[in-house]
């Protein structure tokens, strides 16, 4: 693995990754110190191509392997593309969803072997294992209050269910990678919570 770190951020939609991310982003960059940020599926022209595809509300008949097929594929162009090559040249990367999402959403969510996703997922294993997971926990209700009643893309209407399915994936994950997982509740104030994750990320980097 290169010389930089990868911080990714999970939990379900709602939770507040994009929120932190930007708070982060910005603390970071009032540092001195040059970041990149993804968001998954997507981060390149291709694999946002492969985003379209996977959220828009029309594929309604998807089948969950091509679901977690594309989502493998979105992410494998987004590694070589670049995240492998920002780590290697000493960058900080933040991640909005990764690897751990095909694996609670796919897995936990669908009902998916996990192996079969790992396997398809071997890259990000192999090449790009996150530094910290920063995993946002808040209760589906919360998460859906939040979302209100706007449309919502494919993934984010698969309902109540699924989402608690999928919530409780990622708690298995962080229990499962206890090194790796830190588990904040998402709840809190957003000016608290960016505080916690700053903490971490300045102790490794700095
Ligand atoms: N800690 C927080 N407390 C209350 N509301 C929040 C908090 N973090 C985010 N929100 C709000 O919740 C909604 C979803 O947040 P967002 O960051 O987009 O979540 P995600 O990217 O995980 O889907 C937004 O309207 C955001 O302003
Ligand atoms: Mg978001």
């Amino acid at each position: 693995m290169g010389r930089g770190f990868l911080f990714t951020f999970e939990g379900i939609d709602g939770c507040g990754k994009s929120t932190q991310i930007n708070l982060l982003s910005q603390a970071l960059t009032d540092d001195g110190i040059s970041i990149s940020v993804f968001r998954e599926p997507g981060g390149t022209r291709i694999a946002e191509a492969i985003r379209q595809v996977l959220l828009n509300p029309r594929n309604m008949d998807m089948s969950y392997e091509s679901e977690a097929l594309l989502m493998a594929a979105s992410r494998a162009q987004l590694l070589r593309e670049t995240v492998i090559p920002n780590l290697e040249s000493g960058k900080v990367v933040l991640c909005d969803r990764y690897v751990d999402s095909s694996l609670a959403y796919q897995g936990s969510g669908r009902g998916l072997p996990l192996e079969w996703l790992r396997a398809i997922n071997r890259l990000a294993f192999e090449s790009a294992v996150p530094d910290i997971t920063f995993l946002l926990d808040i209760a589906v209700e919360s998460a859906m209050n939040r979302l209100g009643t706007g449309l919502r893309d494919r993934m984010e209407s698969s309902g109540t269910d699924f989402l608690e399915r999928v919530r409780n994936g990622f708690s298995a994950l962080a229990e499962e990678n206890p090194d790796r997982y830190i588990v904040l509740n998402g709840e809190m104030a957003q000016e608290l919570l960016v505080e916690k994750i700053l903490s971490h990320v300045r102790k490794l980097i700095l």
